[in-house]
């Protein structure tokens, strides 16, 4: 077998009880030469299973009523005809070109908007100590997460927070809590909120919508539509992402940030996609920030990934590890806050 036939085989072992649908698919083409020969044109870091399953699903998005579709359940449960792995099989290999063209260009990419929870405890410490804040999210990607303060959440325990409904928005992010965090009894006041990402994807060109949507794996329906509504929310807010690396332009950001409200940056998921001198750099250009005005950064990253973040040094921790790092009088203070599943479905605060 070769190489990429074992990831496949890999990834339907692994995934046989947390994402059957491709686990069944993942076993079939492992044992599909032509199917696999697609990937020939993938550079050889993207070539993982989840890249083929990205760029079928994105061709199916824009042709529903295929019989592979039937057994989609975030597109169509009520209609599963035949063997779900011949379909499958079929429909990659009767589109060779747009499938080749997908695997030789893309990338997967998320922009998970229940990681507003990651943000909602340090943003309410930080309201209680400065009051109006204004968020600076980089590697904000379609900008989703600058959505926060038009959202709802329901925190168990806590219940319901979110803003008064007077602009047709209705989206709620749920959140299971432990570990006593100080419950937030109101929206902490996001006053302002920009976005810079090397590669941002515009909530209004349809294609690149469909590439998101088509990372989201089909047996995750809940999380399937809430990015849908989360992109229609994006699109009728003017939410500002710009081009724009994490190093070099940050300070500008910020400094834009300081004229509405105390600074908060945000990295959420980001700083593993650069090499480490650059996140020791994005480190130190904060840290050169930070010694001239008041500034805080939410982190939410794994350790194991950005060893070179604060508080991140000698832990091996492949979670997701939520911290509240703060320049006040020029002196900077980290804390870790809590640890937190990757799409925020829970925060465990303290741990
Ligand atoms: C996994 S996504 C996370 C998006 C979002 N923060 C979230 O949590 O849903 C990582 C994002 O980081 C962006 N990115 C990677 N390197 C970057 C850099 N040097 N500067 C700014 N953004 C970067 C990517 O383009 C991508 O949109």
């Amino acid at each position: 077998m070769d190489d990429l036939a074992r990831r496949f085989a890999e990834f339907a072992r692994a995934f046989e009880v947390g994402a059957p649908l491709y686990a069944r698919i993942a076993e079939r083409v492992a044992r599909e030469p032509e199917v696999l020969d697609l990937m020939s044109v993938t550079p050889e870091t993207q070539r993982v299973p989840v890249l083929l399953f990205a760029s079928a699903h994105h061709l199916l998005l824009a042709e529903p009523s295929h019989p592979l579709a039937g057994h989609y359940p975030n597109l169509d449960r009520a209609n599963p005809e035949g063997d779900v792995t011949d379909h499958f099989v079929d429909f990659v290999l009767s589109r060779p070109e747009p499938m080749r063209d997908l695997l030789a260009t893309r990338s997967t990419q998320t922009n998970e908007i229940g990681r507003c929870n990651w943000f909602m405890f340090p943003f309410w410490l930080l309201d209680q100590e400065r009051g109006e804040l204004a968020h600076v999210d980089v590697g904000s990607s379609a900008g989703l997460n600058q959505l926060f303060s038009k959202l709802s959440f329901m925190h168990r325990p806590g219940g319901r927070i979110g803003p008064s409904r007077d602009d047709g928005d209705d989206l709620t992010i749920e959140c299971d809590i432990s570990g006593n965090p100080p419950i937030p009894t109101r929206l902490p006041r996001v006053v302002w909120t920009a976005g810079i990402d090397v590669s941002p994807i515009d909530v209004r060109d349809d294609d690149e919508v469909r590439w998101l949507e088509a990372c989201v794996w089909p047996d995750q329906v809940e999380r399937f539509e809430r990015l849908r509504r989360a992109i229609a929310m994006a699109r009728r807010h003017d939410i500002e992402v710009r081009t724009g690396d994490a190093v070099n332009d940050v300070a500008d950001v910020i400094e834009r940030a300081t004229n509405h409200g105390h600074p908060v940056v945000t990295t959420s998921w980001v700083l593993n996609y650069l090499p480490a001198e650059r996140r020791t750099a994005f480190v130190d250009e904060l840290d050169r920030i930070g010694s001239s005005m008041d500034l805080s950064w939410v982190i939410a990253e794994s350790p194991h990934e950005t060893p070179e973040l604060p508080g991140h040094a000698g832990s091996d921790e492949l979670i997701t590890v939520i911290s509240l790092v703060t320049w006040r009088d020029g002196a900077r203070d980290v804390k870790r806050l809590a640890t937190t599943h990757p799409h925020g479905h829970w925060v465990n605060w303290g741990a």
